[in-house]
């Protein structure tokens, strides 16, 4: 019987156990599968320090499970960030944000020796921008990037009801072929009033694990 996508959210999940090295303060995503990797994490607490956490609802998550949870600027280095992604490319260029935490996830993500992404095989994908980009953004300019967004091609849509972590507002920018992924983070970055864009090229994944039907691959 062919596994579902949540079973292969999970194996993926548990195979980013095997890139935790011990005594060390894991970098923590947020998400459905990056929820699996907080639930693997804990069967090995005993071996980490604690973790670093990308959203407050992992924070939540991680402490349920009793796993400290340490400030970014209090810890020294992080070797390792685990997190999933909406999008994927061959090139370990993502998107990402779906869950709206794509500010600190990148900032995490920044901070981190190591990216170890995990994901799905829906996720994998030839050019990024068929799932819509999420853009953080400064409440008080989101109709001037919106008008920015649809010069550049796009077509926002204010995501209604929802604030960040970090009191900002989201569009997630529909239409979009994205064939350039360096460049265009570079372009979306320059927009006054966005805070972050959800694509993550400049820094992406070193290491891709993907739950498919054959098992869980691995790309670097
Ligand atoms: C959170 O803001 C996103 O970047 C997530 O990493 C992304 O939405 C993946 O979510 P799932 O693991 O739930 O598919």
């Amino acid at each position: 019987m062919p596994l579902d996508q949540n079973q292969l959210k999970q194996a993926a999940a548990e195979a980013a156990i095997a890139y935790i090295p011990d005594d060390a303060i894991v970098g923590v995503g947020t998400g459905s599968t990056a929820n699996y990797f907080i639930d693997a994490l804990a069967k090995i607490k005993g071996r980490i320090s604690g973790a670093v956490s990308s959203s407050e609802a992992s924070v939540a998550r991680l402490k349920s499970h009793g796993i400290a949870v340490f400030d970014l600027n209090s810890i020294d280095r992080l070797p390792v960030y685990v997190d999933g992604a909406d999008e994927i490319n061959r090139q370990l260029q993502m998107i990402k944000g779906g869950g709206a935490a794509l500010t600190r996830e990148k900032i995490v993500a920044a901070v981190a020796e190591q990216f170890i992404c995990i994901a799905d095989e829906t996720k994998l994908v030839d050019v990024l921008g068929r799932f819509p980009l999420p853009v953080e953004v400064i409440p008080m300019a989101r109709s001037h990037v919106a008008r920015e967004l649809v010069r550049l091609g796009g077509h926002p849509a204010y995501r209604e009801g929802v604030v960040t972590d970090n009191g900002n507002i989201i569009l997630d920018v529909h239409g979009l072929q994205i064939a350039e992924p360096a460049k265009f983070e570079s372009e979306l970055n320059q927009i006054v009033g966005v805070v972050t864009c959800g694509v993550f090229a400049r820094r992406r994944a070193d290491v891709l694990l993907l739950g498919t039907q054959a098992g869980v691959k691995t790309f670097k």
